[in-house]
């Protein structure tokens, strides 16, 4: 006999609630971090297009399943699956989903953590003007020095993890809504001022020509494949923080209004985000495919030499805290919500025990850029392993479960009921889901597994 536990979760206050929970797990890294170099590397305006049509073909259709899935199953993503699945009449297994999402989020943040952590160190240089006067040498040894040290690393990383988990523990009113009531107005102005700085000082034309003007002959399959899989790290799919987002979600609330909302807003910072930034490497003849080292080598040579760059850069890097930890406390939430339902844990001890457990990972990552940098598997240091485990394995991999039981296992009249759409918009979501959204995420898995 199989128990499913019943529903003990507060819900969201208001739909905006929601909508800024849900957006800022999306805005992360990946806008800031991740979006402009990879566009950077692969040519700008025609990957940006691509990218687009990714996020509308593919990340708005499994973004409403995920949302729907989890508003049903009422449950963290683990227990949810496996009450749609009993619901279905389909095999209790489909729980399994659940985990796979939940160990996923457990793995990112481990990594994630490490990188936000960079970003909060990258404060303090730009706060007592480590890039000012420095050539393009003296910017990468402050980079390199910082990655030689398991020290100042797992410092950051240390009270990165602290103040996630101090909003994560006071739970979904007090602490997740909290938190982004403040943090994301405060991040959509620090990313306008920042727009607005690069018009005005940057080779602002330079830069939007390059993001805007689409050069097709730069685009090739693996461009295409790259976009896709960032159309899904980028709105957060496909490992349950979407989920147990919506498992938080009043049942009166438009699913799919409100997505279209969240993935706009997503898109538009990770466009505002190259606004910010290449107007400023063109103004500096900077190399913008420079790839990762973008936004920590590229961008401080910009800021060290520009005028108000110590402003500037400092508010530069606190967007990127910001941005990354509105998302780093939904990576946790699916594991904390399962401890409290499975395990009947308060929020404080399931904090204390996943926090402790993706601190001491993280800590393994931090040695993999120093003290371990020789011990790889697969040619991957730790670092390396779980980023490509999880962008490039797990939530594919999720994704494609997602929309396989959305489209295919539950029933239509239960995904209609929940959804509530008209008749024809619903059809196309269908479609959406049963064919395109499966039959692009299995493409990107093959190329991942090197099939072609
Ligand atoms: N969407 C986040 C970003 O773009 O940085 C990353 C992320 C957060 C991925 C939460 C997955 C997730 F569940």
């Amino acid at each position: 006999m199989i128990n499913t536990p019943k529903t003990t979760h507060s819900e969201w206050s208001s739909r905006f609630a929601f909508i800024l929970a849900a957006t800022g797990s999306a805005v992360g890294l990946g806008n800031i971090w991740k979006f402009p170099y990879i566009t950077g590397q692969n040519g700008g305006g025609a990957f940006v297009l691509v990218y687009l049509g990714c996020v509308l073909a593919l990340g708005i259709p499994i973004m409403i399943a995920e949302i729907m899935l989890g508003r049903r199953g009422h449950l963290s993503p683990v227990n949810s699956m496996q009450s749609l699945a009993i619901e279905a009449g389909a095999d209790s297994r489909w729980r399994y989903l659940g985990w796979l999402g939940m160990i996923a989020g457990f793995l990112i943040l481990a990594y994630y953590s490490v990188i936000a952590g960079w970003s909060m160190a990258y404060i303090s240089k730009a706060f007592f003007g480590s890039f000012f006067s420095s050539d393009a040498s003296d910017i990468k040894n402050l980079f390199d020095d910082l990655m030689q040290s398991p020290i100042q690393q797992i410092f950051w990383h240390t009270v990165f993890m602290l103040i996630t988990l101090q909003v994560v523990m006071r739970g979904v009113k007090g602490g997740l809504e909290k938190a982004v009531q403040l943090l994301m107005p405060a991040l959509f102005f620090i990313l306008l001022i920042l727009v607005g700085y690069a018009m005005t000082s940057g080779a602002y034309n330079e830069g939007i020509k390059f993001l805007f003007s689409p050069d097709f002959s730069k685009i090739n399959a693996n461009a295409v494949l790259t976009a896709m899989g960032h159309a899904f790290f980028t709105l957060s799919l496909g490992m349950g923080s979407i989920m147990v987002y919506g498992s938080y979600l009043p049942k009166h609330i438009s699913i799919a209004k409100t997505t279209f909302v969240i993935a706009g807003a997503d898109t538009i910072v990770a466009l505002l985000a190259g606004i910010a930034i290449f107007p400023l490497v063109f103004a500096n003849q900077l190399e913008v495919g420079s790839g990762p080292g973008l936004i920590f080598q590229t961008l401080p040579l910009a800021f060290g030499k520009m005028g108000g760059g110590w402003l500037f850069g400092v508010l530069f890097f606190v967007l990127l805290f910001l941005a990354a930890l509105t998302s780093s406390i939904s990576l946790i939430e699916p594991t904390i919500a399962w401890l409290e339902e499975s395990h009947q844990w308060d929020r404080k001890k399931a904090c204390i025990w996943a926090g402790s457990g993706c601190w001491l990972l993280g800590i393994a990552v931090v040695f993999s850029f120093n003290i371990w940098s020789g011990h790889k598997l697969f040619d991957k240091n730790l670092f390396e392993l779980l980023d490509y485990l999880t962008a490039n394995l797990m939530l594919p991999l999720g994704g494609l479960a997602i929309a396989w039981f959305a489209g295919r296992i539950m029933k239509t009249r239960d995904s209609a009921q929940e959804l509530e759409m008209p008749e024809s918009d619903y059809k196309i979501w269908q479609f959406l889901i049963q064919y395109v959204s499966p039959a692009a995420v299995f493409l990107v898995f093959l190329h991942v597994l090197g099939v072609f």
